[in-house]
C-alpha cells in the first residue's frame, strides 16, 4: 500500500522556502533541492505563523505575576508534556528536560549519571561524535563493533556485558545512524541491556525525525532508560532539543549548571534544588524554542508520522535502487535504514562530487566525516592516520577520507530523486571536465568552480538579511 499523496502535497506546500531560487553556472537560476535534512530541516511555515502570534504573550517563565507570564509559564509546561507524550514518555515518572541540542543532552546525562573512573559505558562503533566523546571524558568506553556493512553485531554486545559487570553503567547507542541511516533495534538492545541490570541511552538526533517511537513502559523490558533528540532536525530549527529520563535520577546531587531558575531557596550555606525539570534548565530557557517544537511535533502527529515514515521508506527504497543501478556508485550501509545515505563516486573525490551537484545543479547536501570519524573510516576501509591532521592545519580537507551524504525528509519528491540521479550521470561522464573547472579553495574549504562569482552572490544574500 502506498502512502497517502495529499498527506504529501500539503506537507511539501507547508515547508518554508520550498520554493528558493539558487544561482547557478551559466548565471541560470533554478529551484533549490534540499537533501540534507540529516543535517538540519527547515521549519514548517503553519507553526512559524503561530510562534509570530504566540509572541503577543511572550515573557519570561516561572518568575514573573503578570498575565504574560502566567500565560508564558503554563505553555512552556504543556510543551514538556507535548514532547514527552510525542515519544511515549512517562510523564508521572520522567522528567522532560529542554536542552540546546542532542549534543548538550548527552554531556548533560554523561554528568547526570555521576559516573566514577571505574564506571564503564557501552557505545558502538556507529556513534555521531556527540554521542562518543561525552562518554569517553567521564568514564571508560567499550565499543560494540560494526561488520562491514556498517551493523552492529549484538552478541559482541553481549559478551561486553557479561565481561564488564558490575562496572557497566550504560548502553549508549543511536537510534539511527547519521552516516549510513542503519536503524538500529534498540528495544532489543534495551531487552539485552536490562537483562544485565543495565540501563539505555538512545541518542533519538537521526530516528524521532523518520518513525514514530514509543519509549514504552517503565515495567517493560524493552523500555528505553534515556532519549535525546534535536528540534532542528524534526522541522524545528529554534534552538531546542530534549533530554528525557527518570526523574529520580536528576534528584542525584546539585545540578550541572546553577543559578537563577534552578532553586527553592537559597541559604548563605546551603541550597535546596528545584524538582527536575527546572534544577536542569538554569537560567532564562529558550520558551519560543520549546514552543515552536511543541507545536511541530503536533502537527505532525496530526498528519501521521506513520503516514509521514512510510511515504519516507519508500523514497529512500526508489533512491538506492536507482543509485545501485549506477556502476561508478560504491554505497555504504544496508538495510533497515531511515532516508540517510552515504556513497561516493568512484574516482571522484567527494568534495568535487557535493560542489558540483552545489553550482551546477543547486542541490544542497553533505560531504566528509558527517561527525563520526570512525565509523566513517571503519565503513571506507582506511585505517587512522594522525598525519591527516596537517590537512586540518592547512585547510586541505580534501585530503581527508570521507563520502558524500544525501538524507531525504518525506516532503522531497520523487522528481528531485530523479534529478539527483541525472547530475550523477552527468559529473561521472564528465569527470575530466569537472576537474579543470574546479579549484579547491582552502578559504571555503572546498572546491568551487572558475567561472561562477559565487562569492559575490552570496554576499548579496547575507547583506541583503544583515541590512548591512
Ligand atoms: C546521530 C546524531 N547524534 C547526535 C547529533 C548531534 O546533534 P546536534 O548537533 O543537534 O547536537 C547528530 C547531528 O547530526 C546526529 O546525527
Amino acid at each position: 500500500m502506498f502512502a497517502k499523496k495529499t498527506t504529501f502535497v500539503r506537507f511539501r506546500q507547508d515547508i518554508k522556502g520550498i520554493d528558493k531560487k539558487v544561482l547557478l553556472k551559466g548565471k541560470k537560476k533554478s529551484n533549490y533541492i534540499y537533501l540534507d535534512n540529516a543535517a538540519s530541516t527547515p521549519p514548517l511555515i503553519p507553526v512559524l505563523k503561530e510562534m509570530d502570534d504566540y509572541m503577543d504573550w511572550y515573557a519570561g517563565v516561572h518568575r514573573g505575576t503578570g498575565y504574560k507570564s502566567l500565560i508564558s509559564s503554563r505553555i512552556y509546561d504543556d510543551c514538556h508534556e507535548i514532547v514527552g507524550r510525542f515519544v511515549g514518555a512517562d510523564l508521572s515518572r520522567d522528567s522532560v528536560v529542554f536542552v540546546k541540542n542532542t549534543t548538550e543532552a548527552v554531556n548533560k546525562l554523561s554528568y547526570r549519571l555521576q559516573l566514577q573512573p571505574q564506571d564503564i559505558i557501552i557505545i558502538t562503533a556507529m556513534e555521531h561524535h556527540s554521542n562518543e566523546l561525552p562518554w569517553r571524558a567521564r568514564a571508560q568506553v567499550k565499543t560494540v563493533p560494526v561488520d562491514n556493512e556498517g551493523k552492529l553485531d549484538l552478541n559482541r554486545l553481549e559478551d561486553l556485558l557479561i565481561r564488564n559487570q558490575p562496572h557497566v553503567k550504560l548502553l549508549a547507542v543511536c537510534g539511527a545512524s547519521n552516516v549510513t541511516g542503519h536503524i538500529n533495534d534498540v528495544h532489543l538492545m534495551a531487552k539485552i541491556a536490562h537483562n544485565f541490570g543495565c540501563k539505555i541511552f538512545v541518542d533519538g538526533a537521526q530516528l524521532i525525525p523518520h518513525h514514530h517511537f514509543d519509549m514504552k513502559s517503565h515495567d517493560d523490558p524493552e523500555h528505553i532508560d534515556f532519549l535525546a533528540f534535536s528540534g532542528h532536525k524534526i522541522f524545528s530549527p529554534f534552538g531546542v532539543g530534549v533530554l528525557i529520563g527518570p526523574r529520580d535520577v536528576f534528584f542525584n546531587g546539585s545540578p550541572e549548571y546553577q543559578g537563577g531558575g534552578t532553586v527553592k531557596l537559597v541559604f548563605k550555606d546551603e541550597v535546596f534544588w528545584a524538582d527536575p525539570p527546572a534544577r536542569e534548565e538554569a537560567g532564562s530557557p529558550n520558551i519560543i524554542g520549546a514552543y515552536g517544537l511543541a507545536r511541530t511535533l503536533q502537527y505532525l502527529d496530526k498528519l501521521d508520522m506513520n503516514v509521514l515514515s512510510q511515504g519516507e521508506a519508500e523514497l529512500t527504497s526508489y533512491t538506492l535502487k536507482k543509485l545501485v543501478e549506477l556502476s561508478f556508485v560504491r554505497l555504504y550501509g544496508s538495510r533497515p535504514r531511515v532516508g540517510v545515505i552515504s556513497f561516493n563516486l568512484k574516482g571522484i573525490p567527494y568534495a568535487l562530487t557535493g560542489a558540483i551537484l552545489c553550482f551546477e545543479a543547486g542541490i544542497g547536501l553533505r560531504t566528509g566525516c558527517f561527525c563520526a570519524q570512525n565509523y566513517v573510516r571503519n565503513l571506507l576501509g582506511v585505517p587512522e592516520d594522525y598525519q591527516q591532521l596537517q590537512f586540518y592545519d592547512s585547510k586541505e580537507l580534501d585530503k581527508i577520507p570521507g563520502m558524500v551524504r544525501i538524507s531525504l525528509a518525506p516532503y522531497n519528491t520523487y522528481a528531485e530523486v530523479d534529478y539527483l540521479i541525472k547530475w550523477l550521470k552527468i559529473i561521472a561522464d564528465n569527470r575530466y571536465e569537472f576537474r579543470r573547472r574546479y579549484k579547491f579553495s582552502p578559504q571555503e574549504g572546498g572546491f568551487i568552480p572558475t567561472d561562477l562569482n559565487c562569492h559575490d552572490y552570496i554576499s548579496n544574500i547575507c547583506r541583503h538579511y544583515m541590512k548591512i
